[in-house]
């Protein structure tokens, strides 16, 4: 006769409390919250719609901008229900300043994008400086499509020629950080997007 073996027991868990983040920390160097994760988390999904729709039967490749993107890609590729291959290009445009200076490429591309239809992906179109140069040169490695998708949108400040073609949201004209975004490379871990105090970076500027 067979033994009866006893169900595995699955490993017990321990129950803490948790407390909640509140980014005390983060939030005092904020004039205010311009998103918070609720909101963005809604708005990346509807985007994934939109790109899932018109992406549909193409071979998708999303090139996406370090660093500002990691949270933003993250969430949009987890919800993107359809095969797609993933690079990285790396740029580089700010020292401890907020104004827009030399675009410097920091990580080349991988993949081979020729014929393919990519889209690249970056935080947010500001002037327009970054991803003007970085779609002039991809569209040297000859792709069959090559659109633009941005979190953020700051139209006031727009001096080149570039248009997304999927926008998350369109924000007025104040340096804003979180979710990705970084003044100095700090702040890219909060969970929700702020505008930073004036008083932060002018007192960086100053050092
Ligand atoms: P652009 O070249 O002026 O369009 O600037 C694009 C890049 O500047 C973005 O990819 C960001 O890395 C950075 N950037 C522009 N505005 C902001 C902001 O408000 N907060 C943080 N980074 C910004
Ligand atoms: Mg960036």
């Amino acid at each position: 006769m067979k033994k009866k073996t006893k169900a595995k027991q699955s490993p017990t868990v321990s129950v803490t409390k948790t407390k909640p983040k509140q980014n005390h920390h983060a939030l005092m160097d904020m004039a205010s919250v311009l998103y918070r994760e609720r909101e963005i988390s809604r708005r990346v999904k509807e985007l994934s719609w939109d790109i899932e729709r018109d992406y549909a039967g193409k071979d998708l490749v999303v090139v996406s901008l370090l660093n500002g993107t990691v949270m933003f890609l993250a969430d949009l590729v987890r919800y993107l229900d359809m095969p797609l291959r993933l690079d990285f290009m790396g740029v580089s445009s700010y020292g401890k300043s907020t104004k827009s200076g030399k675009v410097v490429f920091t990580k080349e591309l991988k993949l081979d994008v020729k014929g393919r239809d990519v889209l690249l992906v970056d935080d947010i179109l500001d002037t327009g400086k970054t991803l003007a140069l970085v779609t002039s040169k991809l569209k040297k490695l000859k792709p069959r499509s090559l659109k633009v998708c941005v979190l953020l949108s700051k139209s006031a400040r727009r001096t080149e020629k570039v248009v997304a073609d999927y926008v998350g949201f369109e924000i007025p004209d104040a340096f804003v950080v979180g979710y990705g975004l970084d003044f100095a490379e700090r702040y890219r871990n909060l969970p929700f997007i702020g505008i930073l105090k004036p008083g932060i970076y002018q007192e960086a500027v100053k050092k």
